[in-house]
């Protein structure tokens, strides 16, 4: 969703089903909205043509047969005329399509569901699609080797999507640069529970079978929205200003978490001090069983653990709901703005807690021999295999850190929350970045920065 159209997801709602009325396209002529956004990494990531507002997802899972049966309701305006539009699925059964009530005809190849309405769809016309989908789930490999999409486990499923897992388990615009609202409600055999991103508002049981009702709000991109089913304890208390927060533990890893996650609120508290309000109208963690997921992951206000976390992790991962899901990168390039800003995070949390400055961490790294760290810029990396390497995370920590050096503590600090209130809940760029931290200090010369530590080739010559 584009900020100018952001919906509740009830006007969202209203909205469509006035329009829906409307029979036909009004003698529109549209063209095909086109596969995917350019993304330099994903080039089919996304799709052209339309800005998703609202996501209803309705999903039925059985872990004993893997069976999963979904309808996904998109709300979306057209953001020019549309004679057809993608939507982005991996695997699974396309039953039927429906666009505001009407049959639509489909057709699929690889990752794009094409979707070609009735009628055409006119530039700024809001318009609702209703896939009914059905199958089993696939599990994706990333280019770098890591698993995501739908992850059957022990007793369960996990749904994660960084970067294009997504896909795998409903059909939608699954680049970061188009963020929504979302509702998911998920049905699993009673004695189950399943977790997903938000507010929980609902859980009911009938003839054997709950379903859990989850609810977000604001606007969240395709890739941090999650589904994790299992035997869970889930738990409920307060962050800071009565801030919901709910946790998801797994239940053979209570013990094992319940220390960690106690630090919760005061996690909380140190990041709106460091980094501005927390963005979002609930949060918490998700803790699935060690061997269920290989990494953590930002899941937006319930991040996903392999098992209980150690806190610096706990950090990283809060830290991502300012920056990576609040703000939130415009392409798979800009991902340091996440991992970077995580990373640095951490440095700061341990400064503020009786371990090392982040001035001796960052000469940890300068004066260390891994080499991987220098191999590309953090601004550049060379491939989809490596969004998530070292020169993202540590060396995109040294450049706020260089930054710091440069304009002092107070500027720096009001430069992390000042970035965080400009694009909360938007997206944003590297050259959004550097325009913004020149436009708040000026007088300051950062052209150093910018050519030796975000964007140069090699071990910048000083620290
Ligand atoms: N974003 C996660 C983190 O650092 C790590 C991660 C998990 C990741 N899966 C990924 C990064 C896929 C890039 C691609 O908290
Ligand atoms: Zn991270």
């Amino acid at each position: 969703m584009s900020r100018s159209v952001r919906l509740v997801p009830a006007a969202a709602a209203v909205l469509a089903l006035a329009l829906t009325g409307t029979a036909c396209g009004g003698g529109v002529h549209g063209t095909p909205g086109g596969a995917g956004v350019r993304d330099p990494y994903f080039p089919k990531a996304g799709n052209g043509g339309y800005d998703v507002g609202h996501y209803a997802l309705t999903l039925d899972y059985t872990p004993a047969t893997r069976h999963l049966t979904g309808t996904a309701v998109i709300t979306a305006r057209a953001t020019q005329d549309l004679s057809a539009f993608d939507l982005d699925l991996s695997g699974l059964h396309v039953d039927a399509v429906t666009v505001d009530g009407r049959d639509a005809r489909v057709s699929r190849a690889g990752q794009e569901l094409t979707v070609r309405p009735h009628d055409d769809l006119p530039r700024g016309r809001t318009f609702r699609t209703t896939v009914r989908y059905s199958g089993t789930p696939h599990t994706l490999t990333d280019p770098d080797g890591s698993a995501e999409g739908w992850l059957p486990t022990a007793d369960g499923a996990l749904g994660l999507g960084e970067p294009v897992g997504s896909m795998a388990w409903f059909p939608g615009n699954h680049h970061p640069s188009d963020k929504a609202a979302y509702d998911i409600t998920v049905t699993v055999p009673e004695g189950l529970q399943a977790v997903s991103n938000g507010e929980l508002t609902s859980v009911s049981t009938h003839g054997g079978r709950t379903g859990y009702h989850w609810h977000t709000p604001e606007p969240m991109a395709s890739y941090v929205a999650m589904v994790a089913i299992g035997h869970f304890d889930i738990a409920r208390t307060k962050g800071p200003d009565g801030l919901p927060v709910l946790t998801a533990v797994d239940r053979t890893q209570a013990r094992a978490s319940a220390k960690v996650l106690a630090k919760l609120p005061e996690i909380i508290k140190w990041e709106e001090d460091t980094f501005g309000p927390y963005p979002f109208s609930s949060a918490g963690a998700t803790v699935a069983g060690p061997d269920d997921a290989g990494y953590a992951l930002e899941t937006q206000t319930r991040p996903v653990f392999p098992g209980a976390p150690e806190t610096g992790t706990l950090v990283h991962e809060l830290a991502h709901q300012w920056y990576g899901d609040s703000v939130t990168p415009r392409s798979w390039r800009d991902m340091w703005l996440n991992e970077g800003f995580a990373t640095y995070a951490q440095w700061l949390w341990q400064e503020d807690h009786g371990g090392d400055s982040a001035q001796k961490t960052f000469m940890h790294y300068y004066d260390g021999d891994d080499d991987a760290l220098w191999a590309y810029p953090p601004a550049k990396p060379p491939g989809a295999a490596h969004i998530s390497d070292s020169p993202v995370y540590e060396r995109g920590a040294m450049v706020l850190h260089k930054i710091r050096q440069k304009v002092g503590d107070e500027a720096f600090f009001a430069l992390l929350r000042g970035w965080a209130a400009v694009h909360r809940h938007g997206s944003a760029d590297t050259a959004d970045f550097t325009a913004y931290v020149e436009k708040q200090a000026p007088g300051k010369d950062f052209t150093e920065i910018w050519r030796d530590w975000l964007y140069g080739d090699g071990k910048p010559a000083h620290p």
